[in-house]
């Protein structure tokens, strides 16, 4: 493979996956589904937070003391005044059922709904490094199940820290450090026993300026050297209020240096613009953060302006189906799929991936939405293919880490010679 490059390399997987694509449709593979399950998949927008799993959240609910360290009230950034009561709500859940339930955002169409889901089960695992790390684990193997090769994971490690009363950041010293240290523990473990490839990307807070400066400290600290499931990014996640500087210059000022200063340590910039957002912030994402990805970015295809000029550029657009359903970034209806953004990106040539962002939060998986894009946007398998190869060559892996996925593919999906 050494002799192949990456050149060579990825037109070698373009040939394998023309030749998987023809190998699934002949036969036995009848289902849109299995099709799509089989095939070897790329995922790089999906928050750890939002892949929590939910059979262990919910058992550790019984643990003795994990009751006493709930919060009562929670306040939420967008919603000062409404206090959110996290250890009432728990309380209330006596079967996994119930749980599910208040974990899952469906229906209602609207990025705070979703958001106000983390700070209800976030609690749970908070400051359980334990549990953490093989939430981390559990992650890796259900990459792995569904045929994942390469995954670029994304979280905040203060908010899944232990809180403190006494600091500035109200985060305990040396605790977001943790997380990062058993999140790679976790992912390192489940990377070797199912033979795939993941790194981190660290997520700034929208709402938490004041944790900034510190993620971008520990991203620098965990890329260094780029070992296994090592950081690779960073990113702001939980909303767009940082790139306004007029309306919210304490967000904006933090936030912009600290990307700033990321990427001048050499680490790599993904920003969530254009969710539920104008064009506007995407152009700030490019122009003024440097962002070489958007996370989700939809209302940019409502503009053929917008989308040539981000395709020449050749940013990368990361696209989550079910996501932009669920939280109004696109506020199309179940029946129209084939009118989903995603369709005028990929028409103007843009280098889009398709990914899960919560599977556990919105019930989903990446298999359910890739298969939404085959059936219900109509892209054709090939297509599809196609965007896994461009997914992996727009990730943040270095050339090294690309010919070792594209390796590990050839491995696993050994395709008949003809
Ligand atoms: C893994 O997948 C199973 C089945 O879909 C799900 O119940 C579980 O919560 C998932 N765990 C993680 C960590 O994603
Ligand atoms: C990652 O960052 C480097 C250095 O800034 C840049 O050259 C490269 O294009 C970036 N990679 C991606 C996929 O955006
Ligand atoms: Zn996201």
């Amino acid at each position: 493979m050494d002799n192949y490059g990456l050149r060579g390399a990825t037109a070698l997987l373009a040939s394998v996956v023309t030749t998987l694509a023809v190998q699934f449709h002949r036969a036995k593979r009848n289902s849109d589904f299995a099709i799509v399950e089989a095939m070897p998949k790329v995922e790089l927008h999906v928050h750890l937070d939002g892949a929590l799993c939910n059979e262990a959240l919910f058992s550790a609910l019984g643990d003795g003391d994990l009751a006493d360290r709930l919060p009562t009230a929670v306040t939420l950034g967008w919603d000062a005044a409404n206090p959110l009561n996290v250890k009432a709500e728990l309380e209330k859940c006596k079967t996994l059922g119930d749980f599910n339930c208040l974990c899952r955002c469906k229906g209602e169409r609207s990025l705070n709904a979703m958001l106000r889901c983390f700070e209800i089960f976030t609690p749970i695992v908070r400051g359980n490094m334990q549990l953490l790390e093989e939430n981390a684990f559990k992650f890796a193997e259900n990459q792995s199940k569904q045929n994942v090769v390469y995954t670029e994971v994304r979280y905040s490690p203060h908010f899944l820290a232990s809180t403190s009363s006494k600091t500035k950041t109200g985060v305990l010293n040396g605790a977001a450090k943790e997380v990062v240290a058993a999140v790679t523990r976790g992912l390192i473990r489940g990377c070797q026993e199912f033979d795939i490839v993941i790194n981190q990307i660290l997520c700034c807070i929208n709402w938490r300026p004041e944790w900034a400066d510190e993620t971008v400290d520990l991203a620098y600290e965990f890329s260094k050297g780029g070992g296994e499931c090592c950081v690779v990014g960073v990113d702001v996640a939980a909303g767009e209020e940082h790139f306004d500087e007029v309306n919210f210059p304490q967000l904006h000022g933090p936030h912009l240096k600290a990307i700033s200063r990321a990427k001048r340590l050499g680490l790599n910039v993904t920003l969530h613009a254009g969710e539920d957002t104008g064009p506007e912030n995407i152009f700030k994402a490019v122009d003024v953060y440097k962002a070489t990805r958007v996370g989700h970015g939809y209302r940019a295809a409502d503009d053929e302006g917008v989308l040539k000029n981000m395709a020449q550029r050749r940013i990368h657009f990361e696209v989550c189906p079910t996501s932009s359903f669920e939280t109004g970034g696109w506020q199309g209806n179940e029946g129209e799929w084939h009118a989903h953004p995603l369709i005028n990106m990929l028409k103007s040539g843009l280098s889009v991936s398709i990914n899960s962002d919560d599977p556990t939060v919105f019930a989903t998986s990446l298999t359910d939405e890739i298969c939404i894009a085959n059936v219900g946007m109509r892209v054709t398998v090939e297509k599809i293919l196609a965007i896994m190869v461009g997914s992996m060559e727009a990730s943040f892996a270095t050339q090294e880490t690309k010919v070792k996925v594209i390796e590990n593919v050839l491995k696993r999906f050994r395709v008949a010679d003809h």
